[in-house]
Parts: C-alpha cells; sequence; structure tokens
C-alpha cells in the first residue's frame, strides 16, 4: 500500500507468472502502484525487472495471473491497449532520433497539423518551447526548439523523453534503469524529472539496480530477487543506510526477515535519515 496518493490503484498486479522456454523468470509477483505514487523497483540484473514492465505494457502475455488497470481486470493486454490506458514507458533503448531537433522529437508520430493536413510547425515550437521550461527547467539560451538532441547530455535526454510521455498524457510513466550509463550530476537531473512527473500528478515505476538512484525520490522500494518480490519498503520508514542492509541480506539470503532489523528500524525512525548519492 503506498504511503502517497488517493487509495486508487492505477495499475495493480495478481499472482503474476512468466516464464521464458520453461525457465521461471517471474513467479507469484504482486504488485501494486498508488496514484501519485513513485515507486522504486530495485533488484540485481536479470532479477525479471524489465520482464515484469514489458507485463505492464503488454509486450510480453503472462502465463498467469491477473493484471488490473483503475481496480478492473484487464485480459489480453497488449502495447496498444496499454499505451491507450495511459501507460508510457522509456526505455533506455528506445532511442531519439538524434540528428532531429527537440520538437521534431517531442511530436514524432503524433504531430499537430492544421485543418488542411499541413504540420503546424509554430505551435509544436511554441509547445516545445513551454514543456523546456516549465517542465524540464531548461533555462540555457543556448538550447531552443531547434536545437538537435545530438547536443543534450544523457540526462537532459532522458528529460526529453518523460516531457515527452508527460505531454501525451501517460498516466503512469515507467523508466527501466534509466541512470544506466549516466553521470553523477546527469542522474541527479534525471532524479529532478522523475520528481517532475510527481507534481503532474502522475505515478511512475523507476527501475535501478542501485539504490541509491532511487531512494531520493520513490516513495516505496520494492525488491525483486530471482523473480519473486523479496520485500516492499516505504522510504518514509526505512533509511536509505538500512535499505542498503536489506538489500545486502536480499541478494545474500533470497528474503529479508523484518525481525532481525527491529531495532534499527526503530533507529531510523527517529532520524528521519535523507539519502545521499
Ligand atoms: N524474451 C526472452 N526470452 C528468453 N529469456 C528471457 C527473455 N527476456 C528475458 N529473459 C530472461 O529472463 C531473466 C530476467 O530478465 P530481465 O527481466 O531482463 O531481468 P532484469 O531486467 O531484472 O535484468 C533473465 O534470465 C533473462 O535472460
Ligand atoms: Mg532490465
Amino acid at each position: 500500500m503506498g504511503e502517497r496518493g488517493d487509495g486508487r490503484a492505477p495499475i495493480e498486479l495478481r499472482h503474476i507468472h512468466k516464464s521464458f522456454g520453461g525457465v521461471r523468470v517471474l513467479e507469484d509477483v504482486s504488485l501494486r502502484l498508488s496514484s501519485g505514487e513513485v515507486l522504486g523497483l530495485l533488484g540485481d540484473n536479470g532479477a525479471g525487472k524489465s520482464t515484469l514492465i514489458k507485463i505492464i505494457t503488454g509486450v510480453h502475455r503472462p502465463d498467469g495471473g491477473t493484471i488490473l488497470f483503475d481496480g478492473k481486470e484487464v485480459r489480453g493486454l497488449n502495447v496498444d491497449k496499454a499505451r491507450a490506458l495511459g501507460v508510457e514507458a522509456v526505455y533506455q533503448e528506445r532511442a531519439l532520433a538524434e540528428q532531429l531537433s527537440l520538437w521534431r522529437n517531442i511530436f514524432m508520430g503524433r504531430p499537430i497539423t492544421r485543418p488542411l493536413g499541413f504540420l503546424d510547425v509554430r505551435e509544436m515550437r511554441r509547445i516545445t518551447s513551454e514543456l523546456m521550461g516549465e517542465s524540464m527547467g531548461f533555462t540555457s539560451a543556448a538550447l531552443t526548439p531547434e536545437t538537435r538532441v545530438t547536443g543534450l547530455s544523457g540526462g537532459e535526454r532522458q528529460g526529453l523523453a518523460i516531457v515527452r510521455a508527460l505531454h501525451f498524457e501517460a498516466d503512469i510513466i515507467i523508466l527501466d534503469e534509466p541512470t544506466m550509463g549516466l553521470s553523477l550530476k546527469e542522474t541527479d537531473k534525471l532524479v529532478h524529472f522523475v520528481k517532475g512527473i510527481r507534481t503532474a500528478g502522475k505515478s511512475s515505476i523507476f527501475i535501478d539496480h542501485n539504490i541509491f538512484h532511487v531512494y531520493s525520490v520513490a516513495d516505496r522500494i520494492v525488491v525483486l530477487d530471482r523473480g519473486r518480490i523479496a520485500g516492499d519498503f516505504p522510504t518514509t520508514r526505512y533509511s536509505l543506510e538500512e535499505l542498503t542492509e536489506i538489500m545486502r541480506e536480499v541478494a545474500a539470503t533470497g528474503s529479508f526477515k523484518p525481525e532481525r532489523h527491529r531495532a534499527t528500524e526503530a533507529a531510523s525512525e527517529a532520524d528521519g535519515a535523507e539519502g545521499a548519492s
């Protein structure tokens, strides 16, 4: 259950199973994303994080289990349905068009046209400029709607992809290891954009294998270990130090025993530690 939000669950998974060629990749995974929440999904390489996301975005069909959107079961989910339900995944590998301008990237595949079918370039530039300033906090005069993506840093590219998703009314924005290949400074910028998702009243699943990247922005951290949910931790109740320790325990044993941590839990409640990266 989320610490934030209005109690609505835009997405809920119940008892999801998935195998590839007889190999179990996800086993009895249940997960609930609350409205207005940033959920950090953590796990080592191969834990099944991307597979889980691909089930939510309709790329893969689960072998068993139920998917609910806004409390209603959705059967036969596919990519188009998921998109229509407001899910937008910002994949690391889904590259932006390097040689094209920012406005062309934002409106790629979904251009604004005028009655006779001409592109409304002026309007697309205007909106791009607005999104860059207000949502992305780009203040540099060197960046205009005409700037090519080639000129952006990795963090700025992720920001552009997030803004594009927000502009097209995505309710749930999924980021699969967005910090991969980013410098520390760019990671900070990315975290700033993720905070923008919550400010916009939308929900997000932020996947990473490094807790330091997600702790400061996540309301809740769910740990996936070898295809199973190993724990669900509100960041208001667990300090970064404590969660780091828990992650270590999960990696070593595949599970987490809360009773081993009662003392530290009380301590973290008292100091309300904030994350540093
Ligand atoms: N399409 C696929 N076909 C076969 N095996 C796959 C496929 N996708 C993922 N896997 C396997 O499932 C496991 C989980 O992968 P993945 O979900 O990508 O993990 P993560 O994103 O946590 O690193 C891995 O062992 C991977 O090799
Ligand atoms: Mg992955």
